[in-house]
């Protein structure tokens, strides 16, 4: 740089040098006095070399500058700037350079932040994602794929065709589609990673401007949660469709036996299917109104309003009934509870926890067996506690009774005239109000179920 800065200099020095010489040869023609001819050529270099200096300064260095800080920006340092004091039409030039200095910065600063933002959204979106060119390169894949895929890294699919690194002959198929077709491709995929996972492949094609296949990008969207949700769905009207049969056939058997002349005139074998009919209807009227307090339940807009519940008033509505079933069963109930326990909650849904649970415990405990309710105040929490000294549930069976439909020992519980749901809705209202529920069994023993409403 010193070097480059110095060429010039010397360049316009010679020039003077040169042409200070000649003046001084031709005024040795005219001048016989060597004195006087060496002070004019002195004073004639210097004002030269004035001269020199003053357009050096004014209009080679800026531009020399002014190379420099451009050579800068486009080897891509948009930092640099050019400072130099000039004026005029070089100080203009310097400003409009340095000008094109901070668009350039802030473009690539916009950038680098646009690529960030995108690498952060593909990094991040819960899809597995493939980038792969017209040739079948692949150019990018994301975490989420490579998440899907064991333990290979970036580097074992980037820059290689997509048939070579890729197993699934269901991902070359969607691949190849999209590539023939030049349209949206979609299929599902199965993946085994110890456990299932069902996916959505999508396939889309990639054009440049002049409409021409520029390369497809393949996403693998995870579509299990859907499929349990769908698996849930089908098994609950299947369980709803056979829970109905069940009665209705009866009710119908009945009734046409009935029908038949020579029943109907023996009226006590009349008189009992007539009440065989009715229990069954009445199981009906029970599963009915318990699936529509369910989906009442489930609706996602569903709402609870909250007011003060008094315990010993709720223990004072449901009493009546619990009492009478304890008694045609011979079990005796038993009431304990702290002073006045009151809390935040629905008052019908907290009432219809407590009988299911009462009424549970009422059917699963032998003759002379015992129930206890139990409220108690804790720190943040009511915590209701049912116990009762009947069959209990095998420890295989705990972590599902709060299923729909499920019932441990189903000829059992269908005598009982149960139809699987009143747990399932007990659930439903505890989570509804944002609380807990737990429950511990020994078979033989008895059962205890814990739930904890908030006080708020
Ligand atoms: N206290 C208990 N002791 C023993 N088993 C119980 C007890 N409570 C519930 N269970 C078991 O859990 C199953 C599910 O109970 P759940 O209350 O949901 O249904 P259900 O009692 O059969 O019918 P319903 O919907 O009429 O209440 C019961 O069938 C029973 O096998
Ligand atoms: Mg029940």
């Amino acid at each position: 740089m010193r070097f480059l800065s110095l060429k010039p200099v010397l360049r316009y020095a010679l020039i003077i040098l040169f042409i200070v010489v000649s003046t001084g040869i031709v005024f040795s023609f005219f001048m016989s006095n060597y004195i006087v001819l060496l002070l004019v050529l002195l004073t004639e270099f210097i004002v030269l070399m004035m001269m020199l200096h003053y357009v050096f300064d004014k209009y080679v260095k800026p531009i020399q500058k002014a190379t420099n800080t451009l050579d800068e920006l486009v080897k891509g340092n948009f930092r640099a700037r050019m400072h130099h004091p000039v004026s005029g039409s070089m100080a203009s030039l310097l400003m409009q350079i340095n000008k094109l200095a901070r668009s350039l910065s802030e473009l690539s600063i916009n950038e680098k932040m646009q690529a960030e933002q995108l690498t952060t959204v593909i990094e991040n979106i819960q899809s597995g994602l493939i980038l792969i060119d017209e040739k079948g390169y692949i150019h990018l894949v994301n975490r989420n794929f490579l998440g899907l895929f064991g333990n290979k890294k970036e580097r074992d699919y980037i820059g290689y065709l997509y048939y070579d690194v890729l197993d699934h002959e269901k991902i070359h198929k969607t691949i190849q589609q999209t590539f023939l077709y030049e349209e949206k491709v979609k299929d599902s995929l199965i993946i085994e990673n110890g456990h299932k996972q069902y996916f959505e492949i999508i396939g889309a094609p990639i054009f440049d401007e002049k409409n021409m296949l520029k390369g497809a990008v393949i996403v693998l969207y995870d579509i299990t949660e859907l499929k349990k949700l769908e698996a849930m769905r089908k098994d609950f009207v299947a369980n709803v469709s056979h829970e109905l049969k069940t009665p209705i056939t009866s009710i119908r058997g009945f009734a046409e036996t009935l029908l038949d002349d020579n029943n109907l005139h023996d009226v006590d074998t009349a008189k009992q299917f007539l009440s065989i009919i009715n229990e069954e209807s009445k199981r009906l009227q029970m599963l009915i109104q318990d699936l529509l307090s369910l989906s009442k339940l489930e609706k996602d807009d569903s709402k609870i309003e909250l007011a003060t519940v008094h315990f010993t008033e709720l223990v004072d509505e449901v009493m009546p009934v619990i009492n009478q079933q304890a008694e045609n069963n011979g079990i005796t109930l038993h009431v304990e509870s702290g002073e006045n326990i009151e809390f935040k909650a629905e008052h019908s849904g907290v009432k219809q926890v407590m009988i299911n649970l009462l009424v549970n415990a009422i059917s699963y405990t032998p003759k002379g067996g015992g129930v206890t309710l139990l409220a108690e105040e804790l720190e943040e929490y009511i915590h209701l506690q049912v116990s009762d000294t009947g069959i209990g549930i095998p420890k295989e069976s705990l972590p599902r009774i709060f299923e729909r439909f499920y019932r441990v020992d189903k000829a059992r519980s269908r005598n009982t005239g149960g139809t699987g749901l009143g747990l399932a809705i007990v659930k439903h209202i505890v989570e509804l109000h944002q609380g807990k529920i737990e429950v511990e069994s020994e078979v033989n023993v008895g059962t205890t179920f814990h739930v904890y409403f908030p006080k708020r």
